[in-house]
C-alpha cells in the first residue's frame, strides 16, 4: 500500500475527478473536499469498484476549522488545491468568488503551514487568466513566467493574488508550493466554465446533435487527464520554491481543432460551427518552466485527446450515463 494520503480540493470538478481517476489507479489514497457532495463527475470517469475508495469529505475551503479537521482525520500528506469558482461565477458574484478563490486559498496555506511536518508543499491551480489579452503584450512572442500579469477579470485578480500568497508563505515559513496556470482544458467532465464549450461540441458530435462553440481564435489546449497528472507530479516534487507555472500544451487555432473533430465524426464537418472571437488571453505560451521545476509533462496530441472524448462521450450515451440532448441543450 502506497504511503501517500493524498486530499484535492474542488475534486468534483473537472480536473478534480481526473486527479481522483489517476490517483485511484495509482494506488494512492484520496479524499476529496468538495462543497458538493454529488460526484457526478466522477461517477463518469471511475468504476464503481474505484469509487468505493475514495473518502469523501463535504466541506467548504472558505471554513479554515473544517478544513484543517480534514487534513487531520484522513493523516493527509499530500494537498492538491482545485476549489474555486471560475470566471462566470466570479463575474455574477465577486464577492463570493474573493471568498472562494483568495480565502479560501489562503486557507490551504495557512492549514498545510501548519502541518508542514507532515504535509511538505500547497499544488494549487491558478490560472492563464492572470494574464492580459494578446493586444496586451508584443505579438508572437510566447509569454513566459517573467512577463506582467494583467488579468482582466475578476478570476483573473484573485488568481494572481493567490500566486502573492504562496511567494508570501514562501518567504516568510519556508513552504514551497507549485501554482498551474491552465488554459482551455478538455475532456469528459469538462461541462461548465467560458472555455468549455469547446468538450460540448465533442459530445454533440459523439451524439451528432449541431452545436455552436462560443469562441475560436487561437489557445492552448489541454487534456483532463494530462493536466490532472500535471498537478499530481508537481505535488509528488521536491521543488523548492513559489513558482507559478504555465501550463503546454497544444497552441492551436479552433478550426484545427474541428479538423480533429471531423477525423473521429465525419459530420462533424457541417453540425460543429464556432464563433470567431479570440478569447482575452494571450495565443503563445512557453510552458518550460514546469518542465525546469518538476520533470517533463507528457502532453496528448490534440488528435488522440479529441478522439479518445468522442470515445468516452459515446459510451457514456450508450450506457445511459449522459442525455446528451438534454446536456446540450443546456450549454447552447
Ligand atoms: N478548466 C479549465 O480550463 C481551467 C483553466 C484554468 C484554471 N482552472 C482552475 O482549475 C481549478 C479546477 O478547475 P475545474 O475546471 O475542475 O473547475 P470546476 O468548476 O469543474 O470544479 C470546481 C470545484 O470546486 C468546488 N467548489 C466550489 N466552491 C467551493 C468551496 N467553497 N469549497 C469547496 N469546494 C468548492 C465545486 O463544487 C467544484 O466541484 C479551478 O481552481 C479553476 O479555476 C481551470
Amino acid at each position: 500500500m502506497s504511503e501517500e494520503r493524498f486530499l484535492v480540493t474542488g475534486a468534483l470538478g473537472c480536473i478534480g475527478a481526473w486527479t481522483v481517476r489517476n490517483l485511484i489507479r495509482d494506488g494512492a489514497d484520496v479524499a476529496v473536499f468538495d462543497l458538493d457532495s454529488e460526484p457526478r463527475r466522477l461517477k463518469l470517469l471511475l468504476t464503481d469498484e474505484e469509487l468505493e475508495r475514495v473518502s469523501f469529505v463535504a466541506g467548504d475551503i472558505t471554513d479554515l476549522e473544517g478544513f484543517e479537521q480534514a487534513l487531520d482525520e484522513h493523516d493527509v500528506t499530500h494537498v492538491i488545491h482545485l476549489a474555486g469558482l471560475q470566471v462566470p461565477f466570479c463575474k455574477a458574484d465577486p464577492p463570493l468568488g474573493a471568498r472562494v478563490n483568495v480565502v479560501g486559498t489562503a486557507n490551504v496555506f495557512e492549514a498545510v503551514k501548519r502541518r508542514q511536518d507532515r504535509i511538505s508543499r500547497v499544488t494549487y491551480a491558478s490560472s492563464i487568466a492572470v494574464f492580459g489579452a494578446p493586444e496586451d503584450y508584443e505579438p508572437g512572442r510566447a509569454l513566459t513566467e517573467d512577463d506582467r500579469p494583467i488579468p482582466h477579470t475578476h478570476y483573473g485578480v484573485y488568481k494572481q493574488a493567490n500566486e502573492g500568497t504562496a511567494h508570501v508563505y514562501w518567504a516568510d515559513d519556508g513552504l514551497p508550493s507549485v501554482g498551474l496556470r491552465p488554459y482551455v482544458v478538455y475532456g469528459v467532465a469538462r461541462d461548465q466554465g467560458l472555455s468549455s464549450t469547446p468538450t460540448t461540441a465533442m459530445l454533440a458530435a459523439a451524439a451528432e446533435i449541431p452545436y455552436h462553440i462560443s469562441y475560436g481564435g487561437r489557445t492552448v489546449f489541454q487534456y483532463a487527464e494530462d493536466t490532472a497528472n500535471a498537478f499530481i507530479q508537481s505535488a509528488r516534487s521536491d521543488y523548492q520554491g513559489a513558482g507559478a507555472f504555465n501550463l503546454g500544451g497544444q497552441t492551436v487555432y479552433m478550426e484545427e481543432l474541428k479538423e480533429a473533430l471531423v477525423e473521429v465524426v465525419p459530420d462533424a464537418a457541417s453540425l460543429i460551427t464556432f464563433e470567431d472571437f479570440q478569447l482575452p488571453f494571450p495565443t503563445e505560451i512557453d510552458g518550460s518552466g514546469l518542465v525546469e521545476a518538476v520533470g517533463p509533462i507528457p502532453h496528448k496530441s490534440l488528435k488522440d485527446g479529441v478522439a479518445e472524448t468522442v470515445e468516452i462521450f459515446k459510451g457514456l450515451i450508450d450506457a445511459g450515463k449522459i442525455d446528451a440532448k438534454q446536456y446540450v441543450a443546456e450549454r447552447s
